[in-house]
């Protein structure tokens, strides 16, 4: 048995079925579920080629669905036109322009309600001030913003006259945001002067005017919101303010009627090496998998009140915020702050005061907010919700419980969404109507996905609870196109390993003897802190960056609240850091990393030693660093160990 074909040991038992009221009034039940599935098995192309003409408004038509011939690039709609941003405005106008497209809420309590009509005239706006500053259709434009509802007008804007964004996300530090800038070779930079979280200022602008400093050059023009309201320095001829650029701008602009494969956006994501890849997504297929997902995994009808938490520096908050319910003609809900302000009850007040009806969150927000325990939500009327969901990481089975009891008060089915950044959309999910859940499975794929488990030799598994690869084996509309700058790596990340026969997604996975899937983890050596993707080589390389550090190796450790910690193992230079060397050693590293990559990144614990524990080909001995970090017995073979005494400090025995 390979490594991988591991047997779980995990059994859940319970079984919750889809709750009658619920289904009544479901988009898909039963019978609408299997005939997607049917269509989808009996004639793929044509499945989608039907989604996408019932579903997404074409200027011209397409006449080829999914192009395969330069596989693994492949090509959806290729032939018709279109436009993002007027799929997700204008379209809704004739219909629906008084009804409310956004709700945004301000850590200090500030809300704003944007009609359907007031979105496009403010987008249209800031999409005439982008051409005016010189975009042009494919230019890349770097967002960096707070979760405000002018980083969806800025990407709508962006959509609408075929420039390329790139959002970072606001916690991201400024060496980052050059990264990301330099990689993107972005002419605009929409920043802010600040947003708040947590009672404090973002400082924005200043993080951009840092990564602006040094390289950066195919920076030309900087467009700053005034959100915050404090002073910031704004250098003349480069910086200009959000409500100048628009101040003349007419509230109309023909959208750019861009080809179906014209990329829509680049997103940053980390991989197992130390720079993030550029995850580049392309307008028509994204979209039409956004609404697909929008529709089937969340129900969306035409009095829903859509939350999604996530901010829009994740493709969470791409898919599920700022287009997929757009284009679906929803109303949304968007909160800057932090969940804790003024204190745990924030999201649930906040549910009971703009009636949201779904919900969508991360296992680690449900967790901490779990632990305040079951006061703080009692207290508020969540009688409006009707439906709840999950992204990030495999929720463990008790908060799936106290999410089911306290927060969905028994009657909110839970869709626990499997899917990635390269996904651009939800692949495995139950369909709330229909599919019963079970708590940590994210159950079965949804039409059109052709997801398997195989085995090394790149079979599938047949036998129940075996682990093995998680593989998409068709090509789907929504699917990440290329790694921006690096296609190379796009084909050996994702196509390599089975000859270019399926997508390799990274995870590790089994399926019961119901057909359902459970995510058992990354294959590579990439952590999920809170949800979120981070190469333990990016934080190696941040590590061996400083003058300090002479090496560094990077292992997660399980963690109850952030489902994975960070714990670095580091060799100094010189001395070995010992008593309150070593702490203000620890704290100068963890302020380098967060100034490096962003504070998500900064190392839970960091341990010293005089070296790392390695094979005597050199090989660090990550499966035995992990086992020192969860303080767990030795399990591997320590045999061709180098330098045995290591493994000692490393465990901090001396
Ligand atoms: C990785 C993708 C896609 C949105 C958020 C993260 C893990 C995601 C689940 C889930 C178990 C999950 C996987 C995946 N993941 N959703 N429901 N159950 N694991 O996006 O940063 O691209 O990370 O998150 O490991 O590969 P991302």
């Amino acid at each position: 048995m390979s490594d991988i074909e591991i047997n779980s040991i995990l059994t859940e038992t319970r079984l919750f079925e889809p709750p009658a009221n619920f289904t009544a009034n479901a988009r898909l039940k039963m019978a609408e579920l299997e005939t997607l599935h049917q269509q989808a098995d009996s004639d793929y192309e044509g499945f989608w080629a039907q989604q996408a003409n019932a579903l997404l408004d074409w200027h011209t038509p397409f006449s080829k669905t999914l192009d395969d011939s330069n596989a693994p690039h492949y090509q959806w709609f290729n032939d018709g036109t279109m436009n993002v941003s007027y799929n997700c405005i204008d379209r809704h106008l004739a219909t629906q322009a008084a009804k409310t497209a956004i709700i945004f809420e301000g850590e200090n309590g500030d809300t704003r309600h944007i009609s359907y009509q007031q979105l496009h005239d403010e987008v249209c706006a800031f999409a005439n001030a982008l051409k005016a500053q010189g975009i042009k259709k494919g230019d890349r434009v770097v967002i960096y913003m707070p979760m405000v509802a002018e980083a969806v007008i800025a990407m709508q804007a962006c959509a609408r006259i075929g420039a390329i964004h790139s959002v970072v996300f606001g916690g991201f530090s400024a060496e980052s945001l050059r990264d990301r800038i330099e990689d993107a070779g972005a002419v605009m930079l929409i920043t802010a002067d600040g947003g708040t979280r947590g009672g404090k200022i973002v400082e924005l602008k200043q993080a951009a005017d840092k990564a602006l400093s040094k390289g950066c050059s195919s920076i030309q023009h900087v467009i700053v919101l005034k959100r915050s309201g404090h002073d910031i320095a704004m250098q003349a001829g480069r910086d200009i303010w959000w409500h100048d650029a628009i101040a003349d701008q007419p509230s109309s602009c023909e959208p750019e009627w861009v080809n179906a494969e014209h990329p829509l956006f680049l997103l940053y994501t980390s991989g197992s090496t130390g720079k993030p890849k550029g995850i580049q997504h392309a307008s028509a297929g994204y979209l039409l998998n956004a609404m697909t997902t929008n529709l089937w995994v969340f129900d969306l009808q035409d009095n829903d009140i859509f939350w999604c938490t996530a901010d829009v520096g994740w493709i969470t908050g791409h898919t599920y915020v700022a287009y997929g319910p757009l284009a679906a003609g929803a109303t949304v809900v968007m909160y800057e702050g932090s969940p804790m302000v003024p204190d745990g009850g924030r999201f649930w007040k906040m549910c009971e005061q703009h009636k949201v009806s779904i919900f969508y969150t991360a296992p680690t927000a449900i967790r901490a907010l779990m632990k305040l325990g079951d006061d703080l939500p009692a207290a508020y009327d969540l009688s409006s919700l009707r439906l709840l969901g999950t992204v990030g990481e495999p929720i463990n089975p008790e908060a799936w419980m106290w999410y089911h009891r306290v927060i969905g008060r028994q009657r909110c089915p839970i869709v626990d969404t499997w899917w990635q950044t390269e996904t651009g959309a939800i692949v495995i999910s139950p369909v709330p109507g229909v599919t019963a859940t079970k708590p940590g499975s994210c159950t079965l794929p949804l039409p059109g996905m052709d997801v398997a488990v195989v085995n090394e030799a790149g079979d599938p598994i047949t036998r129940a609870n075996t682990g093995g690869y998680l593989v998409i084996k068709k090509p789907w509309p929504s699917m990440v196109r290329t790694v921006w700058n690096d296609n190379q790596r796009y084909i050996d990340t994702y196509y390599a390993k089975f000859g270019g026969k399926y997508y390799l997604a990274g995870d590790s996975a089994r399926c019961d003897e119901d057909g359902y899937f459970w995510i058992m983890g990354r294959i590579d050596d990439v952590l999920n802190v809170s949800g979120h993707r981070l190469g333990t080589m990016e934080v190696e390389s941040a590590l061996v960056a400083n003058d300090a550090v002479v090496e560094a190796a990077v292992v997660g450790r399980p963690d109850e609240l952030k489902g994975e910690a960070i714990v670095a193992f580091v060799i100094c230079k010189g001395e070995r850091p010992a008593g309150e060397a070593a702490s203000a050693m620890v704290q100068a590293l963890r302020n380098w990393v967060g100034e490096q990559i962003g504070a998500i990144a900064k190392p839970d614990e960091i341990r010293f030693a005089d070296g790392l524990p390695k094979t005597r080909s050199g090989k660090i001995m990550r499966r035995l660093l992990r086992d020192i970090a969860a303080n767990k017995a030795i399990t591997s073979d320590t045999s061709t160990l180098e330098n045995e005494h290591v493994v000692a400090q490393l465990q901090g025995k001396v």
